[in-house]
């Protein structure tokens, strides 16, 4: 290729990426009124970084989720999209920047007030508790049921009762509802921690790695869990498994080494080189 050809493909992917990503750079929560951002997004995050030991595993100038949205992103390993998750969800406190949710600059609040606040997280490793059936897993999770002695004594009102069985129908457990969560599959349990997650309501959906581990049959199910889950909550969702990815068939933010690289929909990521690199060449 000559140089001039290549600089003119190179101007070419920049403006590319230039339209799909500049909606975030014109935009300035910390300069602007906070109801004219946060009715545009959800989640937005200005010079958000977190240094571990000098080196960056996260470092995205400006960023954002809006309303209504189910957004995927996805990476290589070790490309930030955990670490992203503990930022937002104040799990990990970031070393610069901002993170601006529903209205609120929630930077400096600790991870209980966060989740209280709406934003739900269901880890790469979902958690369930073992011993505990399927149905008392979701009593606990009933908002302030944290304190399980407490709460496996106390008896569930009914309209909480009908709660957690219209979720278990929802997620396809129904059958299961008495089953200790150790008898069930990989599948079943990453729906029980989703479930889990959406009993108390949150308006944002931070769902790591929903479909690592799972059958062809599981990893289908769970695109359409997470589908319907997206008509009452905003929901970001990582993940590797591009199958998956396609069968959610929606925007795609790629990260790579901590920086959000490029967005659009999943066809044209794979044909974007620089997201294709990234992901060969490790
Ligand atoms: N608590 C931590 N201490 C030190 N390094 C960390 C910590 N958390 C994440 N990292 C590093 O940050 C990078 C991004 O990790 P991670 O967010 O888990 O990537 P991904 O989820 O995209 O695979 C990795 O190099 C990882 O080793
Ligand atoms: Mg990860």
């Amino acid at each position: 290729m000559s140089a001039e050809v290549e600089r003119e493909s190179i101007e070419a992917t920049v403006e590319q990426e230039n339209l799909a990503l500049k909606e975030y750079r014109n935009f300035l929560p910390s300069k602007i009124k906070k109801d004219i951002w946060s009715s545009k997004f959800l989640l937005f995050v200005e010079n958000l970084s977190v240094s571990f030991d000098g080196f960056k595993a996260v470092d995205i100038p400006h960023f954002g989720i809006k309303h209504g949205e189910l957004r995927v992103i996805i990476g290589p390993n070790g490309a930030g999209k955990t670490t992203f998750c503990d930022l937002v969800s104040g799990k990990t406190p970031p070393s610069t920047g901002k993170v601006y949710y529903d209205g609120k600059n929630i930077t400096q609040m600790d991870e209980s007030d966060i989740a209280l606040m709406g934003i739900g997280r269901k880890f790469q490793t979902p958690t369930v508790f073992d011993s505990l059936s399927t149905y008392e897993n979701l009593l606990l999770a009933l908002p302030g049921n944290q304190d399980w002695q407490d709460n496996l004594l106390k008896r569930e009102s009914e309209q909480e009762k009908n709660q957690i069985l219209e979720i278990l129908e929802k997620v396809n457990l129904s059958e299961c509802r008495d089953m200790p969560a150790k008898s069930l599959s990989h599948g079943q349990r990453q729906w029980l921690a989703i479930s889990a997650l959406i009993i108390s309501k949150p308006k944002l959906l931070l769902v790591d790695e929903p479909a690592a581990g799972l059958t062809d049959l599981e990893t289908e199910r769970t695109a359409d869990l997470l589908m319907e889950l997206a008509e009452d909550h905003t929901l970001v969702v990582i993940e590797h498994d591009m199958d998956f990815v396609r069968r959610l068939g929606q925007k795609v933010t790629v990260l790579n080494e901590g920086r959000v690289l490029a967005e659009g929909s999943l066809e044209e990521m794979e044909t974007n080189e620089e997201v294709m690199e990234a992901y060969l060449g490790r």
